[in-house]
């Protein structure tokens, strides 16, 4: 298993799964080009896209990656509702296949309804708008709340500190880090209660 790391728009990162000769586009954002060239050049075979939120920096190109690759689309209910367009929905626990790859799925809502992460293969963590470096997502976009933001946070901090955090932004001062140490060093992860995380 591979997990590439691509930088899409101003500022987001869409990562390309790779198992075997099988692949999944996490957020393919405003501009697959780049992912579709590393398929193409690799000769896999893109089975899903997977959208972490429906915000259009992550979501823009879908149909264009589903009209190059005839790839399956993969959200939350909620996501779907919003965006369309979704051939399989999931929801909290669920696996997604990647040939022998297992990708868990954690509803994390708090930077929008519906939001989820990834676990990948017990390895990565991609957190889409629900956790960055040093920080996570805002809560005061539509669909938005604070105080789920906390709870998803607090369900993270249960998870395997070996995991590397792959988040959808850019936002440094690294580009992924293990959860163990955003957890030593991130406010939002230290804050021990709502009230204290609503302070920051
Ligand atoms: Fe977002």
């Amino acid at each position: 298993m591979e997990v590439l790391t691509i930088r899409v728009g101003n500022d987001n990162f869409s990562y390309l799964i790779i198992e075997g000769n099988r692949a999944s586009l996490v957020d393919p954002g405003v501009d697959p080009d780049e992912a579709l060239v590393l398929i193409k050049k690799r000769d896999l075979k893109l089975d899903h896209v997977i959208a972490t939120h429906h915000h259009d920096d992550h979501t823009h190109s879908i149909q264009d990656v589903v009209d190059r690759t005839g790839a399956f689309v993969i959200a939350s209910e909620q996501c779907s509702s919003l965006m369309g367009g979704v051939d399989r929905i999931v929801k909290e626990g669920d696996l997604i296949r990647l040939g022998g790859l297992k990708i868990e799925v954690m509803e994390t809502p708090g930077h929008t309804e519906g939001g989820i992460c990834l676990i990948v293969g017990n390895t990565y963590l991609i957190t889409g708008d629900t956790l960055f470096m040093g920080d996570c997502g805002r809560c005061d976009l539509p669909g938005g709340s604070l105080s789920e933001m906390f709870s998803s946070l607090q369900r993270l901090k249960q998870l395997d500190d070996r995991l590397v955090v792959f988040p959808g932004h850019d936002y440094g001062p690294e580009p992924y880090d293990t959860l163990k140490n955003q957890m030593r060093t991130s406010g939002v992860l230290l804050a021990s209660s709502l009230s204290e995380f609503s302070r920051l």
